[in-house]
This record gives C-alpha cells, structure tokens and sequence, in this order.
C-alpha cells in the first residue's frame, strides 16, 4: 500500500490535494485519481495538508491517522471579537499561588502545544518539565549570581535598568527570576534541527496561549535564558541537555492574580513597499 490511498467512491477529482502539497509530489495521472509521484514518497514532510484539504474526506495518508485528525467544527471558530480578546488578555504571570500543578495537567498543555508549526515540520521540539521547588530555587540563585556579574559593568546596567532591583529584592527575600512558579518548561530543540531557534520558541508561545484555558499562568524567563546562555552553572542546573543549543523556558502554575482591562501598547510600526 502507498503513502495515500483514495476512496475512489468519494474522490471528485478535484486536484486539491496536488495543488497543496508543499512538496509537490502528488499527481493526477491518467485515471484523475491522485496519487504520489512514483520514486517521490520520500519527499513528504508529513505535514498532513493534503488529508485536511479534501472537502470529501477521500484520502488516507498512511501516516496521518484519521483518528487523530479531527474534522473542523463551524460551532467552534472564534468570532473577531472572541479571537481579539482571547489574544489581548493573555498576561504575564508573576505571583503564583501555592498549588502543584498535575501532570496531566502539564501533558495536556504539550499535547496542544505540539501542534504549532515547526520547520519542514520537522517536530523536532523537546519537552523538559521541572517541578521541584529546592531545584526551582538554585536555578534561581545561579541566575541571581549571574545577574551579580552582569551588573558590575556599567553599560549592561544602564542597558537593562532593572538589573540592580532584581537583585535588590532577591538578597529581599522575592523570587524576582522565576516568581515563585512551581513549574519550569523548557522547550528545547538538538543542534540538528535547523530551524531550532524558532521552533521553540512558536511551541511555547502556543502553549503559552493555551494555558490560560486549563486556569494556568505563565511567565517568559527571559533572565534565566541570559544567564543559560552565559553560565555552565545554570544550563547545568536546568538540565538542557549537551547538543541542544535551542530552548526557551517558562514559568508555569495557577496565577494568584486576576485582570480586569487589556491594557494599551505601543502603535505598531509597519512599513509597506
Ligand atoms: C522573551 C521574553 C522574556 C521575558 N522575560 C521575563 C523575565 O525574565 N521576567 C519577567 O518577570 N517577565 C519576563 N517577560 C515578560 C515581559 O516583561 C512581558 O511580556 C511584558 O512586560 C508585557 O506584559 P504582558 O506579557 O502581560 O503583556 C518576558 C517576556 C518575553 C516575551
């Protein structure tokens, strides 16, 4: 059997399935029935587009079970204004309430997150959960340390002006690096994986969206990434594996916080040529 099969009872021939396959391997020969170019299987990303494309659900991909491709449902598209809200009151977190998160719960979120594009669809995100406050907490120092190095040079300071209150209220007794978040997902990627960079961080911002929808918060943790970046210590600490140099982490857990308005940003700039 090939990579698609056809019911041919169903198939109009419509040719839109050829028409959007990425890779161009899919043809229409003689019969009208499409199929994949002969010697050309390899070229498929998997992508799955030439399953959703089909308005008669007529075609198969072997690897593209139907059971885990759900028909679309009308009843669930966001309106303009549902789609404009959901995107506008998505919030960064930083006070956690004191609440394990399960790890279904966790799953559940990665479970959808995996669905965001990646690269040649190359699904080559990885998933690293922590949850154990005494680590969470080293994690943090290390990247308090860091900061401290960071800080004695002036022009890093004047750079990020919030610097010296990091540390001011860390040595304060506040968690100012991962907020007190019972949860660190780091999205993570191998050097092999070329479009790693972004493939990452599309993964978290999807889970990033998702999460308020379970109840949970999150926050970027911009800092611990500098200081990953820049000290052995903390990469060590949070355990992104040697030969992964692509990660993004986020705090996660159930906000202790609630927000009433959206509020305003900047005015885009968008240039069009
Ligand atoms: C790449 C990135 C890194 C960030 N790092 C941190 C961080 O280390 N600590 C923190 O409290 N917030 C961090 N933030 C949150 C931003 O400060 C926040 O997104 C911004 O102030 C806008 O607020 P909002 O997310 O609620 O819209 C980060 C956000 C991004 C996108």
């Amino acid at each position: 059997m090939g990579l698609i099969t056809i019911d041919e009872g169903r198939c109009r021939k419509d040719g839109f399935c050829a028409r959007e396959c990425p890779a161009a391997i899919i043809e229409l020969p003689g019969d009208g029935f499409p199929r994949i170019k002969p010697g050309r299987e390899e070229g498929c990303t998997e992508c799955g587009h030439c399953v959703a494309v089909c308005p008669h659900d007529a075609l198969r991909h072997e690897r593209i079970p139907a059971a885990g491709s759900p028909a679309l449902r009308d009843d669930l598209r966001l309106s303009e204004a549902q789609a404009a809200q959901f995107l506008r009151s998505r919030r960064s977190i930083r006070h956690f309430a004191d609440k394990p998160v399960e790890r279904e719960t966790i799953r559940k979120l990665i479970e959808t997150a995996r669905y965001a594009p990646s690269g040649g669809n190359r699904q080559g995100v990885e998933w690293l959960v922590i949850g154990d406050r005494g680590r969470l907490r080293k994690i943090g120092a290390l990247t308090v340390d860091w900061i401290r190095k960071l800080a004695k040079d002036p022009r890093a300071v004047a750079a990020a002006p919030y610097l010296l209150p990091t540390i001011a209220a860390w040595d304060a007794g506040q968690d100012t690096v991962l907020r007190g978040a019972p949860v660190l997902v780091v999205a993570m990627a191998p050097a092999e994986v070329a479009t790693g960079s972004a493939d990452v961080v599309i993964a978290q911002a999807h889970l990033d969206l998702y999460a308020p929808v379970l109840g949970l918060g999150t926050c970027w943790a911009g800092l611990l990434q500098g200081a990953m970046a820049n000290s052995p210590e903390t990469r060590a600490a949070v355990g992104v594996p040697d030969g992964y140099p692509h990660h993004y982490a986020l705090m996660l857990g159930y906000p202790d916080v609630r927000f009433f308005r959206a509020p305003e940003r900047k005015a885009p700039k968008i240039t069009f040529t």
